[in-house]
């Protein structure tokens, strides 16, 4: 073999052998596509590749999270932005991160393009680091075990009534409030509930006790003295459930105010902490 022809077989292993490299960094089990910073190497260490949620998707998502004009959205693992870009086209603002800044830099050119700029921002940034605690909607297309990483975040920092779509994934026994299909993607929607959990002195007509609430995501039980607590549901600040004394079964339903729960219906009541 002459030195010439080993130069070009060094260089077409080199070739293979980077191919099969390439293709390891952008294969995924959510069929993951290149962008240019997985393609070309450097680039940022991803949680999750790089996928796109198609049109039809994205719209149902936003349906699903009943985006509002004026509602603060925050997309984390944004990619081109697209989530974002559309909820801004029905009024709503926000943040969308993503960790590539190629990503990042193509939806803000996307968001001046589209004359949303003024509303929307898109950062490099770690999803991670991203402060939610202003957001009425976190949307995200990530990955079981990165949802379930996001899932005490979410319950804590978000308001009660604030709504979580997800892509693809759920979060574990936190079971969603809705779930669709469309086309071949899974979509579901989680409203954070109001923490009720704990000892309240319970108020109505019959006089004042206690009320002590065991709760789990968007369902509680719990007693009232020798009463049991059946059907206990917390969606965003209303909250339900049933008293059972007896063989006389009494409904309460209200909404919680930081450490009040006030209701009329189908009685007066009021619980305090
Ligand atoms: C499956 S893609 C979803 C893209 C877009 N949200 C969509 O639905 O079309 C996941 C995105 O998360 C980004 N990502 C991965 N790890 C991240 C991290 N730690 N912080 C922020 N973004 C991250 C990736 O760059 C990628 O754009």
């Amino acid at each position: 073999m002459t030195a010439k022809t080993r130069i070009v077989a060094l260089l077409l292993t080199l070739l293979v052998v980077g191919s099969m490299g390439v293709g390891a960094r952008c294969l995924s089990a959510t069929s993951a596509r290149c962008t240019p910073s997985t393609l070309f190497g450097g680039g940022p260490a991803l949680d999750v590749p790089y996928a796109e949620t198609r049109t039809e998707a994205v719209e149902k998502m936003l349906d699903m999270a009943n985006i509002a004009p004026g509602d603060r959205v925050i997309d984390l693992g944004t990619g081109d932005g697209r989530m974002l870009l559309q909820a801004a086209a029905r009024g709503a603002g926000g943040l969308g991160v993503d960790i590539d800044p190629v990503l990042v830099a193509s939806a803000n050119a996307s968001a001046e393009r589209q004359g949303v700029a003024d509303r929307v921002t898109f950062r490099t940034q770690d999803l991670f680091d991203t402060p939610l605690a202003d957001a009425d909607v976190v949307t995200m297309f990530l990955l079981p075990e990165i949802n379930l990483k996001l899932r005490p975040r979410l319950l804590r920092e978000l308001r009660p009534g604030a709504r979580v779509v997800s892509h693809a994934f759920t979060m574990g026994d936190w079971r969603p409030d809705r779930a669709e299909r469309v086309g071949g993607s899974r979509l579901y929607l989680w409203v954070i509930p109001a923490d009720v959990s704990g000892a309240w002195r319970l108020r109505d007509a019959r006089g004042e006790r206690a009320l002590v609430l065991d709760q789990t995501f968007q369902t509680f039980s719990g007693t009232s003295g020798e009463s049991a607590v059946f059907d206990g549901r917390v969606d965003g600040e209303r909250v339900a459930f049933t008293l059972r004394e007896g063989d006389r079964s009494l409904r309460y339903e209200g909404r919680v105010d930081g450490g009040i729960i006030a209701g009329n219906e189908p009685h007066a009541w009021t619980a305090t902490r």
